[in-house]
């Protein structure tokens, strides 16, 4: 087959003096000429922020991104991960082991690791492309889906669920509920709308939710289940004494429970969708991997490019512990600074032709699950396996995917991802 493997992503010049702080502005699509502008012209911005806000600083190049997330005694998780102004008390009621820094961090993310080791999670590769088995039949018998709702929503918690232990007939309450907390700035997830109504009953509870205390209830129950009886799965793994003899306090372990709800959740579901929206609108990335087996090369190159083109988590934030000079601006302790892990993976001074879909980049060196810091993904070898099996799966079984109406673009500025995906699956 002829070697075309480049696709070019939809550039919107209009989007040039996008207001990054507002949500209504990410339901266009990601502003990518924004952070063009930005990366280019000033890539420690500082940007105001409306409604209480005290601004923060935008970092949007590449290795500035890595500098920071490279700095985390300076530039410290601990006071927050999300631009959101909490108080101190609101803080200590909603943190989770990512919103630590290191020593206290790295104690408890051995705690955590344990159950998603590449090995480990190697295993799991049978199991998940059972589960894609009934989702794909059912959307490919449909014919006309909606691919976000049908496939790449259904699929990430079932495969979670599976591996770390919730039972499937739960899974699509998960879901809701996980909606409910992330996709807390969008009305067709949530009556909490963060930025419209009042939440202020809801601010103890992650994502200022009451969903997180839904969540917060389903975790104890699960926890108790397996209190004197070894379920055999992730969750009974990090309930025992890890080797030095250290237990998971009843907080630790329910806060990492909402925390996996929805991190793993609308992340890797987000990235099924846009690689879906990416087979279906570039004959030529369908055809080249719709003849590749499972265990060619290209798989795990095509895997690295569909996650880097998604790159759903756009930014988390961090808070300077000491004044810093970046890019000749002061950054001031005390202030909030942004790093946008999207914007890095499209920096043209790191990736040559980022707006082109390559799916033999080489070196590829994405920043999507904040590789270079502490936090890096822990999820991020499970959701490498479950984008490649996903797709792998059903390629098998379609001749063709066509796009059949406009994608919707989820209302946040926090995460990005198409949430209705129109298509026409032409089964093999
Ligand atoms: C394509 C899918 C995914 C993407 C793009 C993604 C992205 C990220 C990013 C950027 C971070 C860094 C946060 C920071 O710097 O503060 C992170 C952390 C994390 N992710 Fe993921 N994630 C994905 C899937 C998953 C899955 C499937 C899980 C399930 C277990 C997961 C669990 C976590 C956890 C627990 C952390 C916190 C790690 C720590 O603080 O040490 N993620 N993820």
């Amino acid at each position: 087959m002829e070697k075309i493997l480049k696709t070019v992503c939809p550039i919107n010049n209009d989007d040039i003096d996008a207001d990054i702080t507002s949500h209504d502005t990410f339901e266009k699509g990601f502003p990518h000429m924004a952070f063009k502008r930005m990366r280019d012209d000033d890539p420690c911005a500082w940007v105001d922020e409306k409604d209480g806000g005290k601004g923060f600083w935008a970092v949007t190049r590449y290795n500035d991104i890595r500098e920071v997330n490279g700095l985390p005694k300076i530039f410290s998780s601990a006071q927050g991960i999300r631009l959101e102004e909490q108080s101190k008390e609101e803080f200590e009621a909603r943190k989770t082991f990512q919103e630590t820094d290191p020593p206290i961090h790295t104690r408890q993310r051995m705690m955590f690791h344990r159950g998603f080791t590449r090995k480990l999670v190697s295993t799991y590769e049978p199991l998940i492309r059972e589960i894609c088995n009934d989702i794909l039949n059912d959307a490919v018998d449909l014919s006309e889906v909606d691919a976000t709702k049908e496939i790449a929503k259904k699929l990430p918690m079932r495969m979670l669920g599976r591996v770390v232990g919730t039972p499937d007939e739960d899974a699509e309450w998960l879901v809701s509920r996980g909606d409910a907390m992330i996709a807390n700035s969008d009305p067709d997830f949530t009556d909490h709308v963060i930025d419209k109504v009042d939440t202020d009953e809801y601010r103890f509870l992650p994502f200022r939710s009451p969903a997180g205390k839904e969540i917060y209830d389903y975790g104890e129950k699960q926890k108790k289940l397996r209190e004197n009886h070894n379920m055999g799965d992730v969750m009974s793994m990090l309930l025992q004494p890890d080797k030095q003899g250290d237990k998971l306090s009843d907080l630790e372990f329910k806060n990492f429970f909402a925390l996996m709800v929805a991190a793993g959740n609308d992340t890797t579901r987000y990235t099924m969708a846009s690689s879906m929206h990416a087979l279906a609108n570039n004959p030529y990335i369908f055809d080249y991997l719709k003849s590749a087996p499972d265990d060619a090369p290209i798989w795990l190159s095509a895997t690295e490019e569909f996650i880097r083109w998604a790159s759903p988590t756009m930014h988390f934030r961090r808070t300077a512990t000491e004044d810093y000079k970046l890019h000749n601006k002061k950054i001031k302790e005390g202030d909030k600074v942004a790093i946008w892990f999207t914007s890095g993976n499209y920096d043209e001074r790191k990736f040559s032709n980022p707006f082109s879909f390559d799916l033999e980049r080489e070196n590829n060196q994405h920043i999507a699950f904040g590789q270079g810091g502490p936090h890096t993904c822990l999820g991020m070898w499970l959701a490498r396996l479950e984008v490649r099996v996903a797709m792998q799966e059903l390629l098998k079984r379609v001749l063709k995917i066509e796009q059949i109406g406009p994608e919707k673009y989820l209302r946040s500025n926090f995460i990005r991802g198409i949430k209705n995906l129109p298509v026409r699956l032409t089964s093999a």
